[in-house]
């Protein structure tokens, strides 16, 4: 069994606006990527990184014009491998056990997801603003990463037009498009994405306390 991480980390960071792309700015003392790619290379045998132009080098591909394009053309360079860990740079707070949870669980399945218990009250709302109906929050995950895939089927699963791609806001639905079976995983709750600057100043806050 070759598990290969693939890390989607070519994306500008527009909403974080940071003077670079977001994968690289700074956290806790090291890039985003680096937290990830510290626990990834860990529990994995080989990790590729997919980039911005400009930043590639050993063990990185150049990415794609959407995140899943960015995934496949990483997936593209391990051809060895039979599982994906896929991880956005983006979580610098994964944990190996996570990982590894993951990884374990994977067995009877073609992908196993992260997730965390949605704690809101979910509301859907037409263009108006005017509420349509309150979802059972009960059976609601939001959906992280990692993401863990039989390599072969989320292969299958991105070789889809790249309208299709960019359409695409995780790899596990398009695996689920494509008829494979997918199950959740609780994460920690410290599993955040860095999205905007006051996520940033929360995940080096987490980061600073875990040292
Ligand atoms: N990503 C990627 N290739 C792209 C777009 C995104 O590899 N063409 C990666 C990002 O680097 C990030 C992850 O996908 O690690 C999740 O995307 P997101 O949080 O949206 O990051 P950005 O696209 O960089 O941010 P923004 O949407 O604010 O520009
Ligand atoms: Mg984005």
């Amino acid at each position: 069994m070759a598990v290969v991480g693939i890390v989607p980390a070519a994306g500008s960071g527009e909403r974080l606006g940071a003077s670079g792309p977001k994968a690289f700015a700074l956290c806790g003392g090291r890039s985003l990527l680096d937290w990830s790619l510290e626990v990834l290379e860990a529990v994995c045998d080989r990790v590729v990184v997919a980039v911005p132009a400009g930043f590639q080098g050993e063990g990185r591909v150049l990415g794609g014009a959407s995140r899943s394009e960015s995934v496949r053309l990483a997936l593209a360079a391990a051809p060895e491998a039979t599982v994906a860990v896929v991880h956005d740079a983006a979580r610098p707070l994964i944990t190996r056990e996570l990982v590894q949870e993951c990884v374990g669980a994977l067995a009877g399945w073609d992908g196993v997801v992260a997730a965390a218990r949605v704690s809101d009250t979910i509301k859907e709302a037409d263009g108006s603003g005017r509420v349509v109906r309150t979802l059972d929050r009960s059976a609601l995950w939001a959906i992280q990463t990692p993401q863990v895939f039989r390599a072969d089927v989320l292969g299958r699963a991105l070789d889809v037009d790249a309208s299709v791609l960019a359409a695409a806001t995780d790899d596990a639905s398009l695996v689920e498009a494509a008829g494979g079976s997918v199950r959740v995983v609780e994460a920690p709750a410290e599993n955040i994405k860095v999205t905007r600057p006051v996520d940033l100043a929360l995940a080096e806050a987490l980061l600073r306390a875990r040292c």
